[in-house]
């Protein structure tokens, strides 16, 4: 393989060479190596790289020599690589960091460790990589960085020591990154962060720290992050945010504290944020929220707070976020938004409030007028609705109103309507039965009559007519012993009538959601026929409850994007 490689370069004077599962003979034996500008070696064993190893290469601008089984460079491996610019070692077994040169590589802007065996950083190791403006240490194990070890990179941009075993960050780890612009710390086991950690990092723009271990944030207040843009927390275990806390990231555009141990958020607990856009708290436990918390956030535009256990949100919460575009608050428990909550809202595009309790939508028929409503998705399924007045939210681009407890009569009446297909009361179910897949992609809209919790199941018509038996008799029972296709009959409906795309058919199904004691789902509705004069009963069907088993899947309600 090598040989016609080396024949190609000869040919047409090649300036790259990529050689995989090679071996320590075929690289040294490589000719016209001078000639070389990007040298890769993939999967080849090479073990062991001598002193002066790489002398043939001197024009190489980059190198990567990756999944070979490096073990260990010799102290002057690199010599003679005074142009190289790139260089990637990652996906090896390297677990001692020396400079493998006696000259400065005086070129190299890039280097990549990954995948390494590196344990420690000691101190001055990248003395003789001078220009470096990326430096990748990510997913080794190192757990300690020494003082002074990045001493002399004045012009690093991003460094990455993610998926290491850190567990402090301190003072000295990072003196004299005057440029750093990005840190990524991100999956370590950090507990602590000293105050002054960041002091002489002035340039920092994003700083991720997330899956780590910290309880709270008292660095974030330091001088050397007033200029930082993003910061994510996620994953740590936070359980308060200090007052004042983040006066000093007037520049923070994005903040993720999802995934901590948040209970409150007090009135100060994120002033100073003036410049925030996007605001992540989902997954935590948040259970109260300050009128006021939000008072300083005047750009923000979009506020995740998913998954908490929030059960009531203030009137006036959101005065202050003009801005607001999109507002997240699904999963908590919140049972009624106060009217005008939203009422200052001009320039919302998503509201979601999915998985809550709420029972009116009030604050939806609050929204305010030069609201463009055509470019609004409001998702308000899995909660509590009963019934609501649907006329003033036909115009949204989408409204999602599945899984709640509409009364079964008012539900009916409103189906049938033409409803705008930007209005969904349907959640997708998967079917399991015999005898024919594609109905497992059925839907099905969730009621209650009276204390009964029931299902219809809604069909496209396109579909319905392949499934149509052609006798259709309906009264024939199903033996249950000798399960086959249950004889279903679809019936004839006058389709002008509907939405063009969709016939609805209730075939209905008791679907007690516990659905235990029942065999036999028999049951047949068409509440309209009296006052839609035009339209015909549906037939009889009978479904056999062992073929068919709804499953509830609320991760499935499909919405579109
Ligand atoms: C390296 O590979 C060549 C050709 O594939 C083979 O002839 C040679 O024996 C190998 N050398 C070693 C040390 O494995
Ligand atoms: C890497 O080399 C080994 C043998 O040396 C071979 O079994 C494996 O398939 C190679 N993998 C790739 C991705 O080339
Ligand atoms: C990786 O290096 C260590 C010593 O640092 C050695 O014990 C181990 O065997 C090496 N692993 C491989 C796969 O070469
Ligand atoms: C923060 O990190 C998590 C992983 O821990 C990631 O899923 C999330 O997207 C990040 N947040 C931002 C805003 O990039
Ligand atoms: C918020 O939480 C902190 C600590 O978790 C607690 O000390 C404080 O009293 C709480 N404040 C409010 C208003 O609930
Ligand atoms: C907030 O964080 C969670 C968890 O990382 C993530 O799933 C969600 O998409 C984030 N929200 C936004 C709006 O990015
Ligand atoms: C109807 O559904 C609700 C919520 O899903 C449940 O709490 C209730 O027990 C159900 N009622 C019956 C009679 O199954």
């Amino acid at each position: 393989m090598y040989r016609l490689l080396v024949s190609l370069l000869l040919l047409f004077r090649v300036e790259c060479l990529q050689l995989s599962n090679c071996n320590h003979t075929e690289v040294t034996l490589l000719r016209d190596t001078e000639l070389l500008t990007t040298l890769t070696l993939r999967n080849c064993s090479l073990s062991h790289l001598e002193n002066a190893f790489f002398v043939r290469f001197g024009h190489l601008l980059q190198m990567e020599l990756q999944y070979s089984g490096l073990n260990d460079l010799e102290d002057f491996s690199l010599n003679g690589l005074a142009r190289l610019q790139s260089l990637s070692l990652s996906h090896n077994n390297l677990s001692t960091l020396r400079s493998w040169s006696s000259e400065p590589l005086g070129a190299l802007t890039s280097l990549d460790l990954s995948y390494n065996a590196f344990r420690r950083l000691r101190s001055q190791g990248f003395a003789l990589f001078p220009q470096l403006q990326l430096l990748d240490l990510s997913s080794n194990q190192i757990s300690e960085i020494d003082e002074e070890t990045f001493h002399g990179l004045s012009h690093l941009k991003h460094l990455h020591l993610n998926g290491n075993l850190l567990q402090r960050i301190d003072g000295s780890s990072f003196q004299g990154l005057h440029r750093l612009a990005s840190l990524s710390l991100q999956h370590n086991l950090i507990e602590r962060i000293e105050l002054d950690s960041f002091e002489t990092n002035t340039h920092l723009r994003s700083l991720r720290l997330d899956q780590n271990l910290l309880t709270s944030l008292p660095f974030l207040s330091q001088r050397g992050l007033a200029r930082l843009v993003h910061l994510n927390l996620s994953n740590n275990q936070v359980k308060s945010l200090e007052p004042l806390g983040f006066s000093k990231n007037f520049e923070l555009q994005s903040l993720d504290l999802s995934y901590n141990k948040l209970i409150n958020l007090t009135k100060e607990a994120l002033s100073g944020l003036d410049s925030l856009e996007r605001l992540n708290i989902s997954h935590n436990s948040v259970e109260s929220v300050h009128t006021d918390s939000l008072e300083t956030l005047v750009s923000l535009l979009q506020i995740d707070v998913s998954y908490n256990q929030l059960s009531t949100l203030p009137e006036t919460f959101f005065n202050a976020n003009t801005q607001l575009e999109e507002i997240m608050f699904g999963h908590n428990l919140i049972g009624q938004l106060p009217p005008l909550a939203l009422a200052h809202q001009s320039h919302l595009r998503l509201i979601q409030f999915t998985g809550n309790a709420l029972t009116d939508v009030d604050f939806l028929q609050r929204l305010p007028a030069s609201l463009n409503r055509l470019s609004l998705h409001v998702d308000l399924s899995s909660n509590r609705l009963r019934s609501i007045d649907l006329a003033s939210l036909r115009q949204f681009r989408y409204l999602n109103l599945a899984d709640n407890s509409f009364n079964c009569g008012w539900l009916i009446e409103n189906l049938v309507r033409e409803l705008p297909t930007s209005v969904n009361f349907a959640r997708p179910w998967s079917v399991l039965n015999g005898w024919n897949d594609d109905f497992k992609n059925i839907k099905g809209v969730d009621c209650t009559e009276g204390d009964t919790n029931r299902s219809i199941i809604l069909l496209n018509a396109a579909e319905v007519s392949q499934y149509k038996t052609s006798k259709c008799e309906c009264a024939q029972t199903y033996d249950e012993a000798n399960p086959s296709p249950p004889p279903l009959t679809w019936p004839k409906i006058p389709t002008d009538r509907f939405d063009s795309r969709s016939v609805i058919i209730w075939m209905l199904a008791a679907i007690a959601l516990a659905f235990a004691g029942l065999r036999w789902l028999r049951r047949f509705v068409d509440r309209n026929e009296g006052r839609k004069g035009g339209m015909k009963a549906l037939n009889n069907m009978y479904v056999d409850k062992g073929e068919w088993q709804p499953q509830r899947n609320n991760n499935e309600i499909h919405s579109p994007p």
